[in-house]
């Protein structure tokens, strides 16, 4: 069976097959608000109980959010948070993370929120960056992929959405370059006030569709 390593949460993991699965990319999207940067705070914190987490933020995670999760607030300096303010700084962020990676001890989980920000917002300097680099989001995902591989940890990327104009369907961002990478993609769905669905929208082992339900509550999720 492949390495999983747990969310914090023990229905979730049993759901979820066992957890988050080691040495591949998970994806992680949904609307605006529907808990992805919760989810993503919860589980680094309690990853970070065993190792070092490397949380990669561009959108600004909230401070009072994570004193809110934490129990135990010595833990905090084992989650190592780069803020990337553009996506040229997420860019030089990813690269370096996977040049120190061997000099990092302990690496548990590295996360991504949001990896399509900037690459949303800064359409025109992207169209620049390709010509110098090539796909620079393809360029990223595979450095984390490799991560992931060689570190035999879990990684989660999380992606916005964009609503398909003829369906009204929810899609992630980015293309397939991410969605063939990775090897996990849930979607999270509002299901009610503070009740949401993980939707289990690709897995190596677990059918599509399948559904697990948490909350997310003043002290994270439940
Ligand atoms: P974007 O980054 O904007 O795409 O959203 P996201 O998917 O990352 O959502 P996020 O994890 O930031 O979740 C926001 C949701 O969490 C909001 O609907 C809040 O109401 C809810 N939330 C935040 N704190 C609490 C809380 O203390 N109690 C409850 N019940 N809900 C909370
Ligand atoms: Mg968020």
């Amino acid at each position: 069976m492949n390495e999983r390593v747990s969310t914090g949460i023990s229905r979730l993991d049993i759901c979820l097959g066992g957890g988050l699965e080691t040495g591949i990319i998970t994806e992680i999207y949904g609307e605006a608000g529907s808990g992805k940067t919760n989810f993503c705070l919860f589980v680094a914190i309690n990853s970070a109980k065993t190792g070092t987490v490397i949380y990669i933020d561009s959108e600004g995670v909230s401070s009072d959010r994570i004193a809110q999760i934490t129990v135990d607030q010595s833990i905090l300096s084992n989650i190592k948070f780069f803020r990337v303010r553009s996506y040229d700084e997420q860019l030089e962020t990813v690269t370096k993370i996977a040049n120190l990676s061997q000099a990092i001890p302990d690496i548990r989980m590295i996360i991504f929120d949001t990896i399509t920000a900037h690459y949303r917002a800064e359409r025109d300097k992207r169209a620049e960056l390709r010509k110098r680099y090539g796909n620079t989001l393809t360029y990223q995902v595979e450095m984390l992929n490799n991560l992931a591989m060689n570190l035999n940890i879990p990684v989660i990327i999380v992606n916005q959405v964009y609503t398909e104009k003829d369906s009204s369907n929810v899609l992630p961002v980015g293309g397939s370059g991410l969605a063939h990478m990775a090897k996990a993609i849930l979607k999270i769905e509002k299901t009610g006030s503070g009740r949401r669905d993980i939707v289990v929208m690709k897995h190596r082992s677990l059918p599509e569709q399948k559904r697990c339900s948490f909350s997310i509550t003043e002290k994270g999720i439940e």
